[in-house]
């Protein structure tokens, strides 16, 4: 049994990766192969609309026909028992590389039919974090709540259902003190960092345990 997280965040040891490296060590604990992977660390695009994956008859028919860096990690995702994909908002919506990486994983296997199930390979129970700047009651406002319901819409018709983690008032900086930050309660912010966020890594550590079990 396999668990394959995917880090959507440009910063590979900040908020989303801390909380996805626990995602899998939850999963390792229960005897899961995990790995987790830094989407940063690849170059790809998102669909470029070729439809190979849609032509009846073609060779890349339910799979992606782009051959770049994205398309071995494709493959582990198709094969992967559990999905997970984490990734910060950035101005209300997934980062520009999690963007790209949810058009080529989702559309492959979506049909344009009211009667054919879509073309994904197997049931597969699958998660998504998201991390942010703004408190959980802003959400509704800014338009993210949305986000994530459409996310989590599209993984359930694909894959299975999809568990969602939040954390909201993210630290963002080390030294806010470097950065103009008016717009922020920064002693509220790290004081939800100490006590807060070590919750949340836990909540990962429990999610990655219930994924595989
Ligand atoms: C380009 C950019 C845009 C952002 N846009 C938003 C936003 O729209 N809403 C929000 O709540 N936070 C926003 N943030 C803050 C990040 O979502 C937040 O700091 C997140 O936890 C960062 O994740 P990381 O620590 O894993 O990199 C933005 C950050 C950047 C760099």
């Amino acid at each position: 049994m396999k668990l394959l997280a995917i880090n959507g965040s440009p910063r590979k040891d900040w908020n989303t990766a801390q909380l996805l490296q626990k995602v899998v060590e939850g999963a390792a604990s229960c005897g899961a192969e995990m790995e987790l992977v830094h989407l940063v660390d690849l170059t790809f695009s998102g669909c470029v609309s070729c439809f190979g994956c849609k032509r009846i008859g073609g060779v890349s028919y339910g799979r992606c026909a782009i051959r770049d860096e994205l398309t071995p990690l494709l493959q582990k995702a198709h094969e992967a028992d559990f999905l997970v994909l984490g990734t910060p908002f950035y101005f209300s919506t997934e980062t520009a590389q999690m963007r790209a990486f949810q058009e080529r994983l989702w559309f492959q296997y979506y049909l344009y039919s009211k009667i054919k199930d879509p073309l994904s390979p197997r049931k597969k129970a699958t998660a998504l974090i998201y991390t942010m700047n703004i408190h959980e009651v802003d959400m509704e406002e800014y338009g993210k709540t949305n986000i994530v319901k459409r996310a989590k819409m599209i993984m359930e018709r694909l894959f299975a259902p999809c568990e969602v983690l939040l954390s909201c008032n993210t630290k963002q900086f080390n030294n806010y003190d470097n950065y103009e930050t008016d717009i922020f309660d920064v002693s509220e912010k790290l004081k939800r960092h100490e006590e807060i966020f070590p919750k949340e890594l836990e909540q990962a550590y429990q999610l990655g345990m219930k994924l595989v079990r």
